[in-house]
């Protein structure tokens, strides 16, 4: 696989591309040239169809801390305008196939708003959230004020954006904001994440694509626009191959055979 100077990418299961954000000495801040590398390698994967889901991780001690600090403050307004600073952060949202955040350690600022951009989350028990813009004296820019609201509610998205705190794992998945707390150790949550994934890859891929797209409808539109989304996408799986073969494969007591056609 091609060589990036701040991500890693590798294929821990032939279906299944696992990133991983490489900055260590930054504890992973996403610097612009660590995003273009982030969206290049979500393209590729998204592209391969190979390729059933996409984990993406950082190190134990820092999923990300955020934006990269040192490379923002001298920015002024006309620059952050005129270049629509962030705006290539959305490209992530336009990947079609899964993506899993395993997380461990620091998601911060921008990190955790990566994360809220991911379909799964999966803590470590070390997983260490938090919106310490305030702190800063700015205000999420990735994404942090909508997504948290929409994954923790009004009351608790205000305090934790109003007051910078950390929270932790617990309250992460207390909230419903990740899936699941993996077990303690190192790299425990990549592991469990890439199983996920391995196991998402190896259902339908069309199946699995409109799933994520039906899902995601549920965030933009209102309940009936929703539900007539889904009946239609759902009429839309009778003209698949994968529909016959998994229904057929039930039917005689078998596993199915996707061709993800
Ligand atoms: N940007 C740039 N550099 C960062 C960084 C960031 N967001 N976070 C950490 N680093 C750097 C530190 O500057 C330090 O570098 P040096 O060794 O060159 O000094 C290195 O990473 C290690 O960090 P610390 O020494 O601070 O490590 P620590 O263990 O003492 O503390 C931490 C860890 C609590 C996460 C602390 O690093 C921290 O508070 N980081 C900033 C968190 C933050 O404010 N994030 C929000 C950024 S703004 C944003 O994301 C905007 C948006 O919405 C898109």
């Amino acid at each position: 696989s091609k060589q990036y100077e701040h991500i890693l990418t590798s294929r821990p299961e032939p279906a299944v591309t696992l990133i991983t954000l490489n900055r260590p000495k930054a504890l992973n801040a996403l610097c612009s040239p660590l995003f273009l590398e982030l969206n290049d390698a979500l393209k590729q994967a998204d592209e391969d169809s190979s390729v059933g889901a996409i984990v993406l991780t950082g190190s134990d001690k820092a999923f990300a801390a955020g934006a990269d600090i040192k490379e923002m403050k001298d920015k002024e307004f006309s620059d952050v305008y005129k270049n629509n600073f962030l705006e290539n952060w959305a490209t992530m949202t336009t990947i079609r196939k899964p993506i899993i955040a395993a997380v461990s350690g620091y998601a911060l600022g921008g990190g955790c708003e990566l994360a809220l951009m991911c379909d799964i989350i999966l803590a470590s028990p070390t997983a260490k959230f938090g919106q310490p813009e305030i702190n800063l004296g700015v205000i999420p820019g990735g994404g942090g004020s909508q997504r948290l609201t929409h994954a923790i509610g009004k009351s608790r998205a205000m305090e934790i954006i109003l007051t910078g705190r950390i929270f932790t794992a617990e309250e992460a998945e207390k909230w419903g904001m990740v899936s699941r707390i993996v077990g303690e150790g190192e790299g425990v949550v990549v592991k469990d994440a890439v199983a996920m994934a391995k196991e998402i890859a190896s259902k339908g891929q069309i199946a699995v694509q409109a799933c994520k797209e039906v899902v995601n409808a549920a965030y933009e539109l209102s309940l009936n626009e929703g539900l007539r989304f889904e009946r239609r996408i759902f009429h839309g799986m009778f003209a698949t191959k994968d529909q016959k073969e998994g229904m057929a494969a039930f039917a005689e007591k078998r596993k199915p055979n996707f061709t993800h056609s």
